[in-house]
């Protein structure tokens, strides 16, 4: 076996189920799904519209439970953790990418990057020095002090990062990333990520529907009506 075979994965998932709704509303948007990542692996999560990436994204990030499966983060069931010991392990492991984490508009740069840590129980001055520091890495230390609302789209999402990165993750989810992007920008903020896990090691894992952007990770998990597909069938997807 080689080295990475006998190491725990960060992240194994098993026979995952998501069903929302009930009665008729009743939808499975995951309908059995394993899978392992590495530490240190990028992956691309990559479907049609609907087929359920954001919905395993989100399990996978301890951020709803699945109906039935198992999901283990380093070795650990994450079922068999209290939300106390579960908020504290996806705080301190995880960052987080979405589009649906706002930044605060009226809240300047420096207090929206500054918030993981805020809830994670830091004090000021070591939140605005941790702060500084990766607004620094991302080439916004200028805009500390701006309020968020004053940014640029690509600009917003480089505080997005920030954020993410504030708690030294050790795991990032990205969700569409580029979505609201020009191309431009989008690469920016795709080489961002991609530095991220080749220089710290992060493991990155990238929900996207661009197959283009799903080419320059490691690997490529196509999902398809809730169902990993096999590779092969990637054109399918
Ligand atoms: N809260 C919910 N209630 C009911 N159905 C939902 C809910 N969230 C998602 N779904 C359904 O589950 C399926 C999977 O949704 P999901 O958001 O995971 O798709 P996705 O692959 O991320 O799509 P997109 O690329 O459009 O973001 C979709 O058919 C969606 O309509
Ligand atoms: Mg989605």
């Amino acid at each position: 076996m080689d080295r990475k075979t006998m190491s725990v994965p960060i992240l194994a998932a098993r026979d995952l189920t998501k069903t929302y709704g009930k009665g008729p509303d009743r939808f499975d948007a995951l309908k059995g799904v394993s899978l392992e990542v590495q530490r240190g692996e990028s992956v691309a999560i990559v479907g049609k519209s609907g087929s359920g990436k954001s919905t395993l994204m989100h399990l996978l990030a301890l951020l709803d439970t699945p109906g039935t499966g198992q999901i283990h983060v380093d070795g650990t069931e994450a079922n068999d953790l209290s939300t106390r010991r579960l908020n504290a392990l996806r705080n301190s492991l995880f960052g987080f990418v979405f589009q649906q984490f706002f930044l605060n508009p009226a809240s300047s740069v420096l207090e929206n990057v500054a918030l993981p840590l805020k809830i994670a129980g830091v004090g000021p001055r070591e939140r605005r020095r941790r702060a500084l520091e990766v607004l620094e890495q991302l080439q916004l230390a200028d805009k500390a002090k701006n309020k968020a609302a004053n940014l640029s789209g690509g600009q917003k999402q480089r505080v997005v990062i920030a954020r993410a990165l504030v708690n030294n993750p050790q795991v990032l989810f990205a969700d569409e990333p580029t979505g609201n992007l020009d191309t431009a920008t989008g690469r920016i903020v795709e080489d961002i990520l991609f530095d991220l896990n080749r220089k710290d090691g992060i493991t990155l894992i990238t929900v996207t529907h661009d197959h283009e952007l799903a080419q320059r990770f490691e690997r490529r998990i196509f999902i398809r009506d809730g169902l990993l597909i096999n590779t092969d069938e990637e054109h399918a997807a």
